[in-house]
C-alpha cells in the first residue's frame, strides 16, 4: 500500500473507536471523555434513558457529529482523514430519525445503499441489483419495491431503511433503534437479523429501547447514564438489580428468559423516588 491510499482508505483491521472524546451540541456538553471500542464482531446493544447520549455516540461513531474534542478511528485512522465513500464501505448506520425524500420509491432508497461502492469509473453494476433485491428479501418489502415511501407505513418504511443499510454491506452496522415502529412479529425479526449479521462476521452496535430484548439477543450490552458509559460486558455480566435501579430508576426484579437463560428484568410495582 503506498503512502498515498494510506490516508484515504481505512486499513482492513479491525477497530471503530472513540477516544476520549467530548460529544454535544452547540457548546453544551453531552459527553466528556468517552472512550469506547465497538467490540468487534459482537451485537453489541447500547442502552440507557432517555437523554443520555446514546444517539449522541452513534452518530459521533457514524461521522455525522463532529467530535468537540477527542477523536473517532476506523482500523487506526481518523474518520475525518479518510473520505466519506471509503468510510461508508465499512460502517453503515441508520439514525433515528431518518429522512428521505417522500418521492422517492423503495427501491431507489434501498440502492442507495450502494452509491459509497459508485464512482466515475464504476457506475450501477448488475451485482448491485442483485444486492438491493437480497436486502429487500432479508427485510421482507420486496413486495413494496415500486411504492413511493411516502405510501408505507411507519414499520415498512423502516424495514425498508435497514433493507439500505444490509445493501451497504459493512463490516460495522450502527442501528438508532431499529425496533421502533415495529410491531412485535418484526422487531423478533429485525434482532435475529442483528444475530444473523454477527454470525456472517459482521459487528452490530444498536440502541435498543427494550431491556429483556437487548438482554436476550445481544451478545453485549453497554450501558449508558447521564453521557457517560457506566456498563459494558455480556448481559449476564451487566444486568443486576442495583443497576437497573441506579441507571433506569426502577425497582427490578431480575429473573431468567425461561427458554435462553438470559437475564430478564421485570419491574416491581412500586419506584424508587429520590
Ligand atoms: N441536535 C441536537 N441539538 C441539541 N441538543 C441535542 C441534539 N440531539 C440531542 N441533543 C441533546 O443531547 C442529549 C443526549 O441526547 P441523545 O444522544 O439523543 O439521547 P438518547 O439517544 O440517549 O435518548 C439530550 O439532552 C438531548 O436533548
Ligand atoms: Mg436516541
Amino acid at each position: 500500500m503506498t503512502a498515498a491510499t494510506a490516508q484515504t482508505e481505512p486499513a482492513t483491521g479491525p477497530g471503530l473507536r472513540i477516544d476520549t472524546a467530548r460529544l454535544g451540541y452547540d457548546g453544551r456538553v453531552v459527553s466528556d471523555d468517552l472512550t469506547f471500542t465497538v467490540p468487534e464482531g459482537e451485537f453489541t446493544a447500547v442502552i440507557g434513558p432517555n437523554g443520555c447520549g446514546k444517539s449522541t455516540l452513534l452518530k459521533a461513531l457514524a461521522r455525522t457529529l463532529r467530535p468537540m474534542s477527542g477523536s473517532v478511528t476506523l482500523g487506526g485512522a481518523d474518520v475525518r482523514s479518510l473520505r466519506p465513500k471509503a468510510v461508508a464501505r465499512r460502517v453503515a448506520a441508520l439514525p433515528q430519525h431518518p429522512v428521505a425524500p417522500e418521492s422517492l420509491r423503495v427501491r431507489d432508497l434501498v440502492a442507495r445503499g450502494r452509491h459509497p461502492y459508485h464512482s466515475l469509473l464504476r457506475q450501477w453494476m448488475p451485482g448491485d441489483a442483485e444486492i438491493v433485491e437480497e436486502a429487500m428479501a432479508a427485510t421482507g418489502v420486496t413486495d413494496q419495491a415500486g411504492r413511493l415511501l411516502s405510501e408505507l407505513s411507519g414499520g415498512q418504511r423502516q424495514r425498508v431503511w435497514i433493507a439500505m443499510v444490509l445493501a451497504q454491506r459493512t463490516d460495522y452496522v450502527l442501528l438508532d433503534e431499529p425496533t421502533s415502529f415495529l410491531d412485535l412479529a418484526h422487531q423478533v425479526e429485525l434482532l435475529r437479523l442483528c444475530q444473523d449479521m454477527r454470525d456472517d462476521g459482521r459487528t452490530v452496535l444498536a440502541v435498543l429501547h427494550d431491556i429483556n430484548q437487548a438482554a436476550r439477543y445481544a451478545s453485549r450490552l453497554v450501558v449508558m447514564h447521564e453521557g457517560r458509559i457506566v456498563r459494558e460486558g455480556t448481559p449476564e455480566q451487566v444486568l443486576d438489580a442495583d443497576l437497573v435501579t441506579e441507571v433506569f430508576g426502577i425497582d427490578g426484579l431480575i429473573g431468567r428468559d425461561s427458554q435462553t437463560g438470559a437475564p430478564m428484568v421485570t419491574v416491581r410495582e412500586t419506584r424508587v423516588r429520590s
